[in-house]
């Protein structure tokens, strides 16, 4: 069996919990290797409705062993709420295991967070504040704390008390704000660690021993391409890697064992926080589209900002990740409209150009260039076959596929595990 890395191919919320739900019903496990509580991946199963931080969409599965790898940045205590409700609502959590080497999102890392946005005034990046950028900021600075660290308190200890000293010095001379107790940020997080000692590991022999037993893993990505920071528009990024290469790292897994990379595209664009987006609908379309689609962050509550498919920036999202294929998810959503629209080419300053621009700025003067497709203005809910669907329905997702440059494998229809039509085969 293989391995599949599950891809967020635009800026994020695309749908890749319920792909992973769905696919993880035959996986022997399921590993999420990038972001934070900064993702909230929507789940629609037997189980019922949910919104996953930090537990992996695979935990509905039975037989699946879930990993949080160590390229998340953990809150551990958002993670004893999520096991919590989970657990609440029969759902078993004794599967899924923590990285001792995934870093700890910190009370300072929330604060700063906060407060850098605020300094940042009208140039704000509008992060989700769950303080991953400031986490993953420590982690490159050799100032992080790793969930392995919970499990030693005096060692703990010995590493917390010089890091908090430079932080309360920051809190206190940058941002006159008020410092963090030791006391206090000790004794809450040799708590977290008494609760979350049973799920801390060395999680990479559990992913080498399940790829010996030739089970199928998948990978399950958080936030969208468009959103890393070296491909996505930086500086309106978040701070780990989403790609299919993030996907190595973050989960303790070599380039060569990785089969199939599925990129997850909604039918449409949407983008919540700052940062250009060409193909941005600031009319009735746009709203039309946020509301029936409820496109409000699963994580902050923020309207998402809705738009085109944006087949530029989609070529990119596949050069960059090395898509084997495409899920399409959300097509139901665009059942209403007479006429759709899909982002062919950006005008940039009197050119048209077919790339997608490293710069901000620039990205910000490009006005897209359309092409039109007649809508099938039918319902697409209850249909399970491609042949099936409308033949404007079909061109659209036809004409999707030749843009993004890999086979459609998936289709999704509605936010349940079974609205989803399969095109062609994954593996
Ligand atoms: P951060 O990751 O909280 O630092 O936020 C940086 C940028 O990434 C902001 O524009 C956020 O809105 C965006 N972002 C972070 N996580 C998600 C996500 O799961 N979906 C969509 N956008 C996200």
């Amino acid at each position: 069996m293989p391995v599949i890395a599950v891809i967020g191919a635009q800026w994020g919320d695309e749908g890749k919990g319920k792909v992973v739900d769905l696919l993880a019903q035959k996986a022997g496990v399921v590993v999420r290797f990038s972001g934070g509580d900064n993702a909230g991946h929507s789940v629609v199963n037997p189980y019922g409705e949910f919104k996953l931080h930090l537990v992996p969409s695979g935990i509905f599965s039975p037989q699946a062993v879930c990993i949080i790898g160590n390229g998340v940045v953990i809150n551990p205590g958002v993670l004893i709420g999520e096991i919590e409700q989970l657990n609440k609502r029969g759902v078993d959590t004794s599967r899924l295991f923590v990285s001792d080497r995934a870093h700890l999102i910190m009370p300072y890392h929330i604060l700063l967070d906060g407060l850098e946005e605020k300094a940042r005034g009208s140039k704000a990046l509008g992060t989700t504040r769950k303080g991953v950028g400031p986490a993953f900021t420590d982690k490159a600075a050799r100032l992080g704390i790793r969930a392995g660290d919970l499990l030693d308190k005096g060692a703990l200890l010995e590493r917390l008390r010089p890091i908090l000293d430079y932080k309360n010095t920051i809190l206190t001379k940058v941002y006159g704000v008020s410092p963090l107790s030791l006391d206090e940020v000790y004794g809450q997080y040799c708590q977290y660690g008494e609760r979350l000692a049973p799920y801390i590991r060395e999680t990479t022999i559990m992913l080498e021993e399940a790829l010996n037993r030739g089970e199928l893993v998948l990978l399950e990505g958080a936030q969208g391409t468009l959103l890393d920071p070296d491909f996505g528009t930086y500086p309106y990024t978040t701070s780990s890697s989403p790609l299919a290469a993030g996907a190595c790292l973050g989960a303790g897994l070599s380039p060569t064992k990785i089969d199939r990379i599925l990129g997850v595209f909604k039918a449409y664009c949407t983008r919540v926080g700052g940062g250009p987006m060409p193909t941005e609908l600031k009319d009735e379309t746009g709203n039309l589209i946020r509301e029936r689609a409820h496109e409000y962050g699963t994580t902050t509550g923020r309207p998402r900002r809705c738009g085109w498919f944006d087949a530029v920036a989609a070529r990119f999202s596949t050069r960059v990740n090395g898509f084997t294929g495409a899920a399409i998810t959300r097509l139901d959503i665009l059942d209403i409209m007479p006429r759709l629209k899909i982002c062919v080419g950006y005008e940039m300053d009197g050119q048209v150009i077919d790339y997608f621009p490293a710069s901000v700025a620039v990205l910000a003067r490009c006005k897209p260039v359309y092409e039109e497709l007649a809508g099938w203005e039918t319902s697409t809910a209850d249909i399970r076959q491609f042949s099936k669907l409308p033949a404007k329905a079909r061109q659209y997702v036809k004409r999707l596929e030749e843009l993004i440059g890999c086979p459609v494998n998936l289709v999704c229809v509605g936010p349940e595990r079974g609205q989803t039509i399969q095109k062609t085969p994954i593996l």
